[in-house]
């Protein structure tokens, strides 16, 4: 074989770019331990930034826990469409374009799973009265006396409390009278209401329960937690 005779070291015969970086080589492996003391500070530093920014995720996860749970969630009570809330409770005004018999109203409550009204507290009865019946209205409540004359009973069957009655009683009424001009069988379903009855609280009077007329529904509000 022709073997070319021995030429210079390579880095004499490369362009001069080359040679600066191969003349550097010797140099580059002397500084390696601190390039490589260098390297992992680096990645040292790195790794803390990467645990800090963890730690802060975490940080942030667990306020967001905290305030999820402590302020940002409630429990609030809601009605239907077309319900008032009073506090645990939703009522339902009919309209004067939904006027029914006694029966026909607790039917109808009933179907939108309520009941006719049973007022149990003074709060109650100011509430609907005072707020309604001034404005000369007069609904159907969820009391009646029909299986027993003067036995006043609420639609869930359990009887008057005699210290929440309002029967209106002034100079021209005292209710209940269980009045049969208009009708042979009495008066035997109650009424809230109408100005003419208001007495302070007392607005009550038994009525025919084949009259009709508006009627107030009630049912207890459902509570639904939410969070925002
Ligand atoms: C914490 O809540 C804020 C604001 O709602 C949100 O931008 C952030 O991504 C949440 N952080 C975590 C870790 O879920
Ligand atoms: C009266 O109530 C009925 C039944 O809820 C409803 O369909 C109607 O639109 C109401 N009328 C008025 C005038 O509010
Ligand atoms: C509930 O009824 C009471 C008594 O009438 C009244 O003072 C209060 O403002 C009512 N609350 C609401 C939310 O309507
Ligand atoms: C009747 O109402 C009064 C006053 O709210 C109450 O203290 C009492 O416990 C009630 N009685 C019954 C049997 O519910």
């Amino acid at each position: 074989p022709h073997l070319s005779k021995p030429r210079g070291p390579m880095w004499q015969r490369l362009g001069a770019p080359w040679n600066k970086v191969l003349l550097f080589f010797p140099t580059f492996i002397l500084l390696l331990p601190l390039l490589l003391q260098l390297l992992l500070l680096l990645l040292l530093l790195l790794l803390l930034l990467i645990l800090a920014f963890f730690i802060n995720n975490l940080t942030n996860l667990f306020l967001n826990v905290t305030s999820f749970t402590v302020s940002t969630c409630s429990s609030v009570a809601q009605c239907d469409e077309d319900w008032e809330l009073n506090g645990t409770q939703c009522y339902y005004f009919s309209n004067r374009s939904l006027q029914l018999t006694w029966t026909s109203s607790k039917d109808k409550c009933q179907s939108k799973r309520g009941d006719l009204i049973k007022i149990e507290s003074r709060e109650e009865q100011v509430q609907d009265t005072l707020n309604r019946g001034k404005l000369d209205e007069r609904f159907w409540i969820g009391l009646t006396d029909s299986q027993t004359e003067g036995e006043w009973l609420w639609t869930d069957g359990s009887p008057l409390n005699q210290s929440l009655e309002f029967w209106t009683k002034n100079e021209h009424n005292t209710e209940p009278d269980n009045w049969k001009e208009e009708d042979v069988d009495g008066e035997n379903c109650a009424i809230i209401g109408e100005i003419m009855f208001i007495n302070g609280l007392k607005s009550w009077y038994d009525n025919s329960c084949k009259n009709k007329y508006r009627f107030i529904c009630e049912k207890k509000a459902t509570r639904s937690a939410t969070c925002g």
